[in-house]
């Protein structure tokens, strides 16, 4: 594997899965792999899981980490070519990258959407960039448009709680009152995809999700019918495509309760958190048996270690 940034560098996803779980079983069982190699981590955005998770997974495979808050450690970085730099961002992404490239022998990067461009957003210029001038592979850690190492531990997840060949998996939106990406849901639509599940995806008017993403989920408007039979709910919040980056409603009807739940064949909740409770989910959801949240947080350390691992092999 060269750079990992979407579900579209990985050529087996089914053996990516069973690597994970491998992972998990026997985590430095690929120790000598990383020694004497870096990588860095560059942050644009806060973070818990991936920055832990990650560098906990590179430290597996015997990987050094160097880890850094890309604006509060460093400089502020201009992506754009060509412009005359007398605003607030001191460096240039052409000499940033070539420079962090010749430290690192591997770059992860988590840079969000703006969401004020959405042409721009969706063009995700900082991974382009650091692609065309880091000279060394590059991992997604959450972009404008996806965070596959979520939807990678999602996947695992799921192949480790299913309890039928063919389960229905139910994307719903939940309320929140500030705009979020629409990256995680994008990402999860687009790795549910080419998996054995029926996907449905569940959303008020106004939030579809670019078609490139829904690919073959069935888009159902109305919740209580799209949760009927669920074997797993996954939840998120996302601003809406269509009206860029605008919240068109925070209808409390769509938090995820118990009752919502009952609607599911026994159904399991997923979120790839940070979540508001009682916002988005019921503290009887989260606190309950059927809640998924922390093992699929757990599955983040598999997800990393065995991308990071694919990467390595590729080096
Ligand atoms: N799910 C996830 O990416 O968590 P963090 O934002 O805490 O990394």
């Amino acid at each position: 594997m060269k750079h990992f940034l979407s579900i579209k560098d990985v050529t087996d996803l089914n053996q990516l899965i069973t690597n994970g779980i491998a992972a998990k079983r026997d985590p430095f069982v690929n120790i000598g792999l990383g020694k004497n190699k870096t990588i860095g981590l560059l942050f644009f955005n806060s973070s818990l899981r991936t920055r832990i998770s990650t560098q906990k997974a590179a430290q597996n495979l015997g990987l050094n980490v160097i880890t850094m808050n890309v604006g509060q450690d460093g400089w502020g970085l201009e992506m754009e070519e060509g412009v005359i730099m007398n605003g607030d961002k001191a460096e240039h992404v052409k000499e940033a990258a070539a420079v962090i490239g010749s430290y690192c022998d591997i770059i992860g990067i988590r840079s969000f959407a703006g969401l004020q461009d959405r042409e721009k957003d969706y063009s995700e210029i900082v991974f382009e960039q650091f692609k065309k001038y880091a000279d060394v592979p590059i991992v997604n850690l959450e972009s404008a448009t996806r965070h596959p190492l979520q939807s990678l531990a999602d996947c695992i997840t799921i192949e480790e709680f299913k309890i039928k060949q063919r389960p229905k998996v139910v994307l719903t939106w939940l309320p929140h009152f500030k705009a979020l990406p629409q990256a995680v849901a994008n990402s999860f639509c687009e790795w549910m995809n080419p998996m054995d599940v029926e996907l449905v995806i569940t959303h008020p008017e106004g939030y579809d999700l670019a078609p490139e993403f829904v690919g073959k989920g069935q888009v159902i408007y109305d919740q209580d019918k799209a949760l009927e039979g669920a074997d797993f709910v996954y939840g998120k919040n996302w601003s809406s495509y269509q009206h860029y980056g605008q919240v068109l409603t925070s209808d409390p009807s769509w938090m995820i309760t118990e009752a919502k739940m009952a609607l599911t064949d026994n159904g399991k909740f997923m979120h790839c958190l940070p979540l508001r409770r009682n916002m988005k989910v019921a503290d009887e959801v989260l606190d309950g048996p059927r809640s998924l949240v922390i093992e699929q947080a757990a599955n983040r350390e598999w997800s990393a270690q065995a991308v990071l691992r694919e990467v390595l092999l590729g080096l």
